[in-house]
C-alpha cells in the first residue's frame, strides 16, 4: 500500500520506527517529514502535507505522530476530506475505518510504544470501509460540515 507518513519531534522516533516496520511489511512509504529531530519544530508543517496527500490521493492512507497525537488530528481534520482521529486501542483502529472511513491515523509519540503502534497500524491498513448505509448516510452529514 502507498502510505503518508509525518511527524513532529514528539513524535519523529515513533515515526522512524513505524517507517521500517511498514518497509519492511513491503508498503511504499512517503514521508513527509520531519527529516531530523528538532525540538523546535511545529506539527503542522507536516501534518498538513501530508493531509493533502491524503485528500489528493497521492497516498491512500496517511500516519501523523506528534507527541500526544492530539496536534495532528486537530490539525488534519482542518483539511477537507480528510478523516483523522488519534487511536489508542486496538478496536478504533479497525472499527474508525470500517465505520468512519477512517483516512489518517494519529498516534501519541510519548504515549504509545512502538510495538503497541505496530499493531495499530496494521489493524488500520488492514481495515476496510464497509460502505453500508447508515455509515454513508453518518458520513454524509459530517461531509455536508465542509461546505
Ligand atoms: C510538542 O511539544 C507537542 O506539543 C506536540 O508534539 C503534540 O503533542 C501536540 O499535540
Amino acid at each position: 500500500m502507498e502510505i503518508g507518513i509525518a511527524a513532529d519531534h514528539g513524535g519523529y522516533e515513533l515515526k522512524e520506527s513505524i517507517k521500517n516496520f511498514l518497509v519492511s511489511q513491503g508498503h511504499h512509504i512517503t514521508d513527509f517529514g520531519a527529516y531530523v529531530l528538532d525540538s523546535k519544530d511545529d506539527y503542522p508543517d507536516f501534518v498538513i502535507p501530508l493531509a493533502h496527500a491524503v485528500v489528493n490521493k497521492e497516498v491512500e492512507r496517511g500516519i501523523a505522530v506528534c507527541g500526544s497525537g492530539v496536534g495532528a488530528s486537530v490539525a488534519a481534520n482542518k483539511v477537507a476530506g480528510v478523516r483523522a482521529a488519534l487511536i489508542n486501542d486496538h478496536f478504533s483502529a479497525h472499527q474508525g475505518v470500517e465505520d468512519d472511513d477512517l483516512n489518517l491515523l494519529c498516534l501519541g509519540g510519548r504515549v504509545t510504544g512502538n510495538m503497541a503502534a505496530q499493531e495499530l497500524v496494521t489493524a488500520f491498513l488492514n481495515a476496510k470501509f464497509t460502505g453500508e448505509e447508515r455509515h454513508l448516510r453518518r458520513l454524509g452529514k459530517v461531509r455536508a460540515l465542509e461546505g
